[in-house]
């Protein structure tokens, strides 16, 4: 097929979006996991492609399409996710929307578990995973030059996700208020309030994907100031 160059304030940029839950393994048959459907991560990755950018998706293990147009890397684990947003550098964006389990099982057995009669039922060790968003932040060399979190939080949301900014590094925080009232987690709808350097600011509630394009609007202003 022809090679048509991208149009749009997001030309010539790459974007690396993660999005989805990860699989952290117990043996080869069993795993830890959350709710994450993936669903916000994945249409922040066609609203960016739709204003040009280049974009790498790295996604966990989810139930939705692949994108036309844009490069998906699928991945189980946090360490793996960690691996092919690595591998994806340099970028000039970078948008964490997965939701990447905070801990894995310390000791993967490499065989199945098997219960024997009479013993007591195995015990699981939690150790930390690697936090993406975090290293993604870090000043140096590669460090693109718009970091994004999210922050799914359920009381003060705005102090929690300024709180969670600072201690990322990151550029900026999309903070959703995942109180059960709300019926936002696993929902269609979202309600944000985007932590920026220059404060906090409430959007209204809006579907995932008036979300998505609206995010990637302001990323979109944040390179070209001009573009509205
Ligand atoms: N994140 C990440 N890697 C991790 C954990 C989180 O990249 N190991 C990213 C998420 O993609 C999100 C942001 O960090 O953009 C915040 O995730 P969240 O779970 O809200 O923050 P935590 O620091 O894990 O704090 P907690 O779960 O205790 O609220
Ligand atoms: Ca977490």
């Amino acid at each position: 097929a022809p090679v048509v160059p991208a149009t749009g304030p997001l030309a010539g940029r790459h974007a690396l979006v993660t999005a989805g839950p990860t699989h952290e393994p117990i043996d080869p048959v069993r795993y830890l996991a959350n709710r994450s459907s993936g669903r916000q991560g994945y249409e922040i990755a066609e609203s960016l492609a739709a204003l040009g950018a280049r974009v790498t998706l790295v996604s966990g293990p989810v139930d939705l399409p692949p994108l036309t147009g844009v490069t998906l890397r699928r991945v189980e684990t946090a360490r793996q996710m960690l691996a092919a947003c690595r591998d994806a550098l340099p970028c000039d964006i970078a948008v964490c929307a997965a939701a990447v389990a905070d801990w894995r099982v310390a000791g993967e057995a490499t065989s199945k578990i098997k219960k024997t009669a009479g013993a007591p039922p195995p015990t699981l060790t939690l150790v930390p995973n690697p936090d993406i968003l975090t290293e993604l932040s870090t000043p140096g060399p590669n460090r693109p030059a718009l970091v994004v979190g999210f922050a799914a939080e359920t009381d003060t949301v705005a102090q929690h996700a300024a709180a969670k900014r600072q201690r990322k590094g990151c550029d900026w925080i999309v903070a959703n208020d995942v109180r059960p009232e709300t019926g936002i987690m696993g929902g269609m709808e979202n309600e944000i309030i985007l932590i920026t350097g220059d404060g906090a600011e409430q959007w209204p509630r809006m579907d995932k994907q008036d979300v998505a394009a609206h995010l990637a609007d302001r990323i979109a202003t944040f390179f070209t100031p001009d573009f509205s």
